[in-house]
């Protein structure tokens, strides 16, 4: 018997995949490609407290394995998503992660407090909703992506710790590669109560047109993903899950089955997969089927033999 299952903060996965927030909509958007009862889990477009239009110019530009975004948290908001996206999110068989971005500590605290109350509702009428909170204190492109909280470990810190007592609803907390110590920022997380941590983002990156001497993006830098990041993404897991005991989802770069077996290898209780999804609209179902076979070749029966074995 081969079982791919996992557990975050007490919320049983299918399996590790959890597609990453931005590069999967609501999940809705993908579902006439991939089978969503397949996924571990979807975290959805990162969201704000109030509707944001996105950047202007070029949002995503190719480069040498991986691609640069700056899509600026483009969302309808946490009250729009919460009456008219979520309901169809919670009806696949997959978990259910709530990304939120915020530009204040005070819109982190609202919008958290939004989320569990409409939880909380939904518990008492038997329905289902969200399965967790990941907060996002790391998206480079827009100022309410939180990066001026992710960067330095006792600034981070009032973050979490307002976001923690706004909510009892699992709570991830995902990180910047662009943090000054990674190790402190996941202790951090760790001692003010979060159930997790998600890691990593996107890094602050460029690439400049030419021919028009400026830079592609009107916001001059733009988020590196894919697999170009994947072996800085992989030390940067290793290290925080050394550092903690509370779950590590790891992700930057994942394609393959045997990526997410070296992030899990390196310590990660689940993964995410974000930039693969925009090469194959199915690779979330895909890699579920693939992590089997390996597992079924090398004769194992439970990530739990391979997790953080380096
Ligand atoms: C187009 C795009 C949009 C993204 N939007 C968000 C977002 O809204 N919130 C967030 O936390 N991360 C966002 N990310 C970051 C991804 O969730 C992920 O952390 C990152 O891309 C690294 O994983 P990957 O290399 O598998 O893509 C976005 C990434 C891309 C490529």
């Amino acid at each position: 018997m081969i079982s791919l299952a996992c557990e975050i903060a007490g919320v049983k996965l299918n399996n590790p995949f959890i597609m990453a927030s931005g590069t999967y909509g609501f999940g809705k958007e993908y579902s006439a490609y991939c089978d969503l009862n397949k996924l571990g889990g979807i975290s959805g477009k990162g969201l704000t407290l109030h509707p944001k239009a996105g950047n202007k110019g070029t949002r995503i530009f190719e480069t040498a394995s991986g691609m640069l975004n700056s899509v600026g948290l483009e969302n309808p908001g946490i009250e729009a998503f919460l009456a008219h996206e979520l309901d169809e999110m919670v009806r696949w068989n997959t978990a259910v992660l709530i990304n939120l971005g915020g530009g204040t500590i005070g819109d982190y605290v609202e919008g958290a407090a939004l989320i569990s109350e409409d939880n909380r509702i939904r518990r008492l009428d038997n329905r289902r909703g969200a399965d967790m909170i990941e907060l996002n204190i790391s998206c480079p492109n827009v100022k309410e992506g939180g990066l001026a909280f992710g960067v330095e470990t006792e600034t981070a810190r009032q973050v979490v710790r307002e976001v923690r007592r706004a909510t009892d609803m699992p709570l991830i907390v995902k990180l910047s590669p662009n943090a000054q110590d990674i190790r402190a920022m996941a202790v951090m997380c760790e001692e003010e109560g979060a159930d997790g941590i998600s890691l990593i983002n996107t890094f602050s990156a460029m690439k400049i047109d030419i021919k028009r001497r400026r830079s592609v993006f009107d916001n001059l830098y733009a988020g590196l993903s894919g697999p170009a990041i994947k072996p800085i993404a992989l030390r940067m897991v290793h290290q925080a899950a050394k550092a903690v005991s509370i779950p590590v989802i790891g992700m930057g770069g994942i394609v393959t089955a045997e990526d997410a077996v070296e992030f899990i290898m390196a310590g990660a209780a689940a993964v995410q997969v974000g930039t693969a999804n925009f090469m194959n609209l199915r690779v979330g179902e895909e890699l579920a089927d693939d992590l089997y076979r390996y597992m079924e070749a090398e004769k194992i029966a439970s990530l739990e033999e391979i997790r953080g074995i380096i």
